[in-house]
């Protein structure tokens, strides 16, 4: 049984939470595509007190020992940044080891020079800049795209390395000069490539082989989305998105697996929407109203710190991610972070220049237009923290919950009502319909 968990909204909707809770239940977990722009909270209880990981590039099943995590071949990998991630974890007691984490030897890395590009062309946009995480992605996918990218593979071989990094340096220096950047240090850069080479060789392989072999012996994979379908360089918010496939297509070409080893799909999405960066946000709230959601739900970018915006809940975008996904079924988080409000809004349908629509337009300039279509309903105005029983919440959240699915459509399988693992109502009826019989 492998099942793939994506964002459906514009990210941060608590992939990591998800994926970590139902790791157990599978035998390997891979992410398939971004880089360490991805912030994936894991919070788990170890030693009688809450640690909190966030995870960047390693998949978030690794606190879990015995779980094999794989970053597959369309992930761009930050030699750097993973190396950190890796010595974190280990400061904290997490095992890390060639066995555990796999690299596809297929996977990109992003060096320096994406970051000072990514930088140099963001500044260049002024008013329509993106607001990446200035973390090189859109630079590194350009590169492989353009087909001149150095893929981990290029770490197994150190002389072939240094070869191919000088080329690079030479190459990426005629960019930065163009955008008045600093030039990169050639010596630097191989000094740097040939530790990286040392240090992550060892977990250089071919996933593509390793993630066929294993599902075909019936071990079971979840793969693990980052960004989110609005993120997505195809079907999102353009040019207002991420370089990657972010949606359930990624998976494939992401992990190099076919789209018949994807069992269910399962999306994940918050009770309001947040974004952080540019680009529309069609119920974004810019009041004291957002800010408080923003405070309650501790919206800050678990990568960059940056404030997330807020807004209500969107169904014009649930309804678009559950197309393009073909989402079986739906993780709800953050129902909480509602609980003071004394009335709900949803958004049904977008109007957009005196049209009324319920389809997400392919222009930006039309979706920073669409003026939300509400329904209003009363809050619920009581706790829900913690609340792991469906019947034990208050009865106005129950019928905002039926709602969200309804205008959605699709079930939840799960309903989170804080961070950690037991802060959730798992539906085992909706999960076994999606062929998984979970028991979390
Ligand atoms: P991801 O990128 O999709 O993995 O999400 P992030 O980790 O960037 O952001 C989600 C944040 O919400 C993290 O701080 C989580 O610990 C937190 N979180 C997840 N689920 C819930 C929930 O149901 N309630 C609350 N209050 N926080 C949650
Ligand atoms: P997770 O996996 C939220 C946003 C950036 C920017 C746009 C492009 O934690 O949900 P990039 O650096 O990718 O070129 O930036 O995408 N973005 C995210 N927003 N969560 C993320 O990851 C994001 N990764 C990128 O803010 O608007
Ligand atoms: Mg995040």
């Amino acid at each position: 049984m492998n099942l793939a968990i994506i964002g459906a909204q514009w990210g941060d909707e608590g992939k990591g939470k998800i994926v970590d809770l139902i790791a157990p239940h599978f035998d390997i977990v891979a992410r398939y595509q971004g880089g360490h722009n991805a912030g994936h909270t894991v919070i788990i209880r170890r030693n009688g007190e809450d640690q909190k990981f966030v995870l960047h590039l390693i998949p978030s099943g690794i606190t879990h020992p015995g779980k094999t995590c794989v970053i597959g071949n369309g992930v761009v990998v930050h030699p750097g940044a993973l190396l950190t991630e890796i010595d974190e974890l280990r400061a904290k007691g997490i095992e890390v080891t060639a066995a555990n984490l796999l690299i596809s030897n297929r996977a990109h890395l992003i060096l320096p020079h994406h970051i000072a590009l990514d930088r140099a062309i963001e500044a260049s946009r002024g008013n329509s800049a993106v607001g990446t995480t200035m973390r090189g992605i859109g630079p590194a996918y350009e590169e492989k795209m353009a087909r001149r990218g150095i893929r981990a593979g290029d770490l197994t071989d150190a002389a072939g390395l240094v070869e191919k990094l000088a080329h690079n340096a030479k190459q990426a220096n005629r960019l930065l000069a163009m955008f008045g950047s600093d030039l990169i240090d050639e010596k630097q850069l191989i000094a740097d490539g040939l530790r990286w080479s040392e240090l992550l060789a060892p977990h250089v392989t071919d996933t593509t082989y390793f993630l066929n072999h294993a599902t075909r012996d019936g071990k079971s994979l979840l793969l693990e989305g980052a960004q989110a379908t609005m993120l997505d360089i195809d079907h999102g918010t353009y040019p207002f998105v991420t370089s990657s496939n972010s949606s359930v297509g990624g998976a494939c070409t992401g992990a190099g697996i076919p789209p018949s080893a994807i069992n269910a799909t399962i999306g994940v999405i918050k009770a309001y929407t947040t974004r952080v960066g540019g680009g529309p946000f069609p119920t974004e709230l810019n009041d004291a109203l957002g800010e408080a959601i923003r405070a309650k739900g501790g919206e800050y970018g678990a990568s960059t710190g940056r404030p997330r915006r807020t807004g209500w809940f969107d169904a014009v975008v649930a309804r678009y991610a559950v197309m393009v996904n073909g989402l079986d079924a739906l993780a709800l988080t953050k129902l909480d972070v509602l609980d003071d409000l004394d009335e709900l809004k949803i958004c049904v349908a977008y109007k957009i220049n005196g049209q009324v629509t319920e389809q997400v337009p392919y222009d930006a300039d039309q979706m920073n237009a669409a003026e939300p279509v509400y329904e209003t309903m009363p809050g619920w105005q009581s706790n829900t923290v913690g609340i792991s029983n469906f019947d034990d919440l208050p009865e106005r959240a129950q019928q905002y919950l039926a709602r969200l699915s309804e205008v959605s459509g699709a079930p939840f399988a799960f309903i989170s009502t804080g961070a950690e693992r037991n802060e959730t109502i798992i539906s085992a009826d909706v999960l076994s319909r999606c062929g998984l019989h979970l028991t979390v």
